[in-house]
Order: C-alpha cells, then sequence, then structure tokens
C-alpha cells in the first residue's frame, strides 16, 4: 500500500518507519526540516531502540521523507501522528491535528478514496472535526470520496517498534465499510504475521520474540475507538497510583509492596504489569490524557472521579518521595542530592514532563543542591527546564561527589552496574532512595549504604 505518515515526532516517526519496514512504500512528512534531513541521512529523529536501524534498512527503498504535501495525491492511507500536548486549561490542544488536516485538504486526490487515519491520541468527536476540514478545504464528500477513521496508538516510548509488530490489540473505529476493507487491508501482516519470518531474518538485529498470542483486530465506530485511548491510558494511570498508595500504607504497615504486587498480579483477572511502585507516572501521554479524560467527564456531568484521586494520588507520591528524603536526612538546606534519571521512564530520550521536573524544583526550594545524570535525557531536560540551578553530571558515578544522598528516579538498566563501591566512598553520607526499587538492596547494604526503596 501507498501510506503517508503526516508527523515524524515520537508517534509519526515509529509508525511511519514501522509500515515501511512491513513493506510499504511510505513517506513522512514533518514541517520540521531537522528531522526529515535526519531520516533521509539515515538516523533517527529520537532514542528509540531498534528505529535508527529500521530506518538505515528502509531509507530510499521503502522509506522516504519530506517536508512538502505533495505525495498525500499517491496516498492509499494517510496516518496522522502529530502532537497533542496539554493546552493551558487541561484540555488537548489540537492546533496540530487541524493544521495537517488542511495540508491533506490540499492535497488529496479528488479522483480515488483515500483513508485519513487519526493516530495522535485525540478527544471524542475530533474525527469529525478532520473530516469536515478536509471536506471543506478539498470540496471532497466525506465517506464518499474519503474517509477519517480512528487508529488510537497503544505504543510505549522504548518498545515502541516491537508494539507496532506484535500489539495486543488493532483498535480500529471506521463508520464506511471501504475504510474497514482498506484498515484490513493493511494491517493484515501484523495480525497473519504472514511475512514475519522474512522480516525477522532481515531485521535480525530487533527482538523478534513473538509472543504467542495474536493481536486482536477490534473494530468499533469511529468516537468509541477514540474513548478507548483516553480510557486505557487513565485506566493504567489509576493502576499505578493504586500501587504507590499501597507502597505507602506498606511502609506503616512493615509489609513489603513488591510481595502485595506479586501477590495481587498473579490473579489473571488483575496482572502483573503496570504495578511496579515508582516516585509517579509521568511522560508526555498519562499527564495529558488523564487530564483531558477528566475534564471530558467533567464537561459532559459524568465525572471520573477515580481518575482524579489518580492525578491527585500522583502528584502526592511526587510529594512523599521528598517527604521521605526529609525524614532520613533532616533539613535538607545546603544538603546535595545526586539524582539518576531524568527521563520518565528509562529507553528513551524523552524528557518533556518526567517526575524529576517536579522533585527538583521541591529539593531547590527546600535549600538542597542538586547533581544529576541521565543516559539520553539530558539535553531535552535542559531544553524545558532552563531554569532549575542543576549542576550536569559528565557520568554516572560522578552524582556521588560529596553528595548525601543519591535519589535514583528512573531504572536505565545500566545504573544497575554502575561503580557502586566507588560511588559510596564518594558520598558525604551514604543514604539512597531507590524509587523503582530496582537496585541490588543486600549488595548496596554490604558496600556501606543506606538503602530505601519504597514501600519496602
Ligand atoms: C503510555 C501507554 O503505556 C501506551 O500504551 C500509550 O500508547 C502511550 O502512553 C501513549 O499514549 O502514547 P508511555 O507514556 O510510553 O506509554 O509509557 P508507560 O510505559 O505507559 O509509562 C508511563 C509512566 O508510568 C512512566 O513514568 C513509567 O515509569 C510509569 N510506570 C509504568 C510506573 O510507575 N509503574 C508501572 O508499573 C508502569
Amino acid at each position: 500500500m501507498n501510506v503517508v505518515c503526516v508527523g515524524g515526532g515520537y508517534v509519526g516517526s515509529v509508525t511511519g518507519v514501522s509500515f515501511a519496514a512491513l513493506g510499504n512504500k511510505t513517506t513522512v512528512i514533518d514541517i520540521n526540516k531537522e528531522k526529515v534531513d535526519l531520516i533521509n541521512c539515515g538516523k533517527s529523529p529520537i532514542y528509540e531502540p531498534g528505529l535508527e536501524f529500521l530506518i538505515q534498512q528502509t531509507i530510499g527503498k521503502s522509506l522516504y521523507a519530506t517536508t512538502e504535501y505533495h505525495c498525500i495525491a499517491e496516498a492509499d492511507v494517510i496516518f496522522i501522528g502529530v502532537e497533542t500536548p496539554t493546552a493551558p486549561d487541561g484540555s488537548a490542544d489540537l492546533k496540530c491535528v487541524k493544521n495537517a488536516a488542511m495540508s491533506i485538504g490540499e492535497n488529496i486526490n479528488k479522483n480515488k478514496f483515500t483513508v485519513i487515519i487519526n493516530k495522535s491520541t485525540i478527544p471524542t468527536g475530533t474525527g469529525e472535526v478532520v473530516s469536515s476540514i478536509v471536506a471543506e478545504v478539498s470540496g471532497l464528500i466525506p465517506e464518499k470520496d474519503f474517509s477519517v477513521v480512528s487508529n488510537p496508538e497503544f505504543l510505549r516510548e522504548g518498545s515502541a517498534i516491537w508494539d507496532v509488530f506484535f500489539p495486543d490489540r488493532i483498535v480500529v473505529g471506521a463508520n464506511n465499510q471501504i475504510a474497514k476493507e482498506i484498515m484490513r487491508k493493511l494491517y493484515k501482516p501484523v495480525v497473519t504475521r504472514e511475512n514475519y519470518h522474512k522480516l525477522s531474518e532481515q531485521y535480525s538485529n530487533l527482538n523478534w520474540e513473538a509472543p504467542e498470542k495474536i493481536p486482536v483486530f477490534f473494530e468499533t465506530d469511529v468516537k468509541t475507538a477514540e474513548l478507548i485511548k483516553y480510557a486505557s491510558n487513565g485506566f493504567l494511570a489509576v493502576k499505578i497510583s493504586y500501587i504507590n498508595e499501597m507502597a505507602k500504607l506498606c511502609e506503616k504497615l512493615g509489609t513489603n509492596v513488591l510481595d502485595v504486587a506479586k501477590g495481587m498480579g498473579l490473579d489473571s483477572r488483575i496482572g502483573s504489569r503496570f504495578l511496579e511502585v515508582s516516585s509517579g507516572w509521568q511522560g508526555s501521554c498519562f499527564p495529558k490524557d488523564t487530564s483531558e479524560l477528566y475534564l471530558l467527564s467533567e464537561k459532559y456531568e459524568s465525572e471520573l472521579s477515580i481518575v482524579k484521586a489518580a492525578i491527585d494520588a500522583n502528584f502526592a507520591m511526587h510529594r512523599y518521595v521528598v517527604e521521605k528524603i526529609i525524614r532520613f536526612l533532616g533539613c535538607l538546606n545546603g544538603k546535595i542530592i545526586g539524582i539518576l534519571g531524568l527521563t520518565f521512564k528509562p529507553n528513551t530520550d524523552d524528557a518533556r514532563k518526567t517526575q524529576a521536573e517536579f522533585i527538583i524544583p521541591h529539593l531547590l526550594s527546600l535549600g538542597a543542591n542538586i547533581q544529576a545524570f541521565d543516559p539520553q535525557g539530558m539535553e531535552m531536560f535542559k531544553k524545558f527546564n532552563p531554569d532549575l540551578d542543576i549542576k550536569y553530571c559528565d557520568k554516572a558515578e560522578d552524582v556521588a561527589q560529596r553528595a548525601d544522598c543519591i535519589l535514583l528516579l528512573t531504572h536505565w538498566q545500566e545504573f544497575k552496574n554502575l561503580n557502586w563501591h566507588e560511588m559510596v566512598n564518594s558520598l558525604r553520607f551514604p543514604y539512597i532512595l531507590d524509587t523503582r526499587n530496582f537496585l541490588n538492596k543486600q549488595y548496596l547494604e554490604e558496600i556501606g549504604f543506606y538503602y530505601q526503596g519504597l514501600g519496602t
């Protein structure tokens, strides 16, 4: 199929490159020339494991990148995968989606049926908005000449490529029979895994360990599909907030949240995933999606109080981490805190909205000095938090220099193998708070750390 993907960011680039890797002639359009140039040079515009490899394998063969919209005319399907950031009132800002719709309307082929796929996370009803913009600009008739469908992405940053090839489900919201047929054809290789053996040889650098479960191709109407995305992210956020609050209770009761989570997760109705304790959830998805979902529920006078509770519990968790350090160290004025991890989770350079963005200002306001390290996210964190007074370290071990506490916020795998021996000797006070319960507690205690996790 001829695929066009509008947007070369975290959603657009992964979607575009993956469909090119599956054998479709795919063009990624982005108005940012820098991103387009990077892709054309075989470089990834974001840090996402496997993405650069796939770009190098496909560029100029099945993958193309451009700042121009003319290629839209050849497309069978056009993905809209642009950003939908949070507007000042907490709702999703649809400016980029509307601009994309206008450009699609200006360039869409008037002599063939085209499917426009909303991949970005968009509020319920946006499909209709996109459809009317395209109709108005092009003069075409919706559902006769083109159709807008909803096909929300469920990609996790850090394992996004794998999530495209091996999703649990593919949700397609379509109100049009021809559009449904085209979507079935587009996703047939993923649902049937027909060429996967060949692809796994071709892309042997990637992890092709397929789960047994074949993805479910789930069809519904456009508005319902749009809501499924918010309902899913909202539910996952509730799940994490639940275990985070449980962690606090465990500390009071002297019980171990790791075992509580394990015991709960063994019930197949609950499941073990997304029960990992943290200093709270963050990222470019959960905060904006829970905010939009809650506003939507208020607007329709059907308040999702449980989502509001999860948001409040999340901020409380950020504060709890600081309170815990104070309980151990006392007054933080003049103390040095070494932070490990500035991204919202490992295996991404995405530092747009992270736990550190909330916890560091709180620590600074109490007079603490901050020195920090992240393997991929330092540049972006600096860019989005230019006013924070932070000493950025060249290597992870340096955060320990004369520090009174090491605070691990993101569980990058490489943090497991740091020279902890050197670090414990560099510290002024050997205290470590591991908010992900990730490091080897026994080893760290043996070499002289006062180790604390969360809820253990
Ligand atoms: C999330 C969803 O998981 C994806 O399905 C969805 O497509 C994506 O949002 C999106 O809307 O685009 P992502 O934001 O990449 O994906 O990250 P997650 O892996 O969901 O993690 C979100 C936050 O929750 C991170 O800060 C993570 O560290 C935290 N988390 C996750 C926990 O604290 N505990 C857990 O058990 C799991």
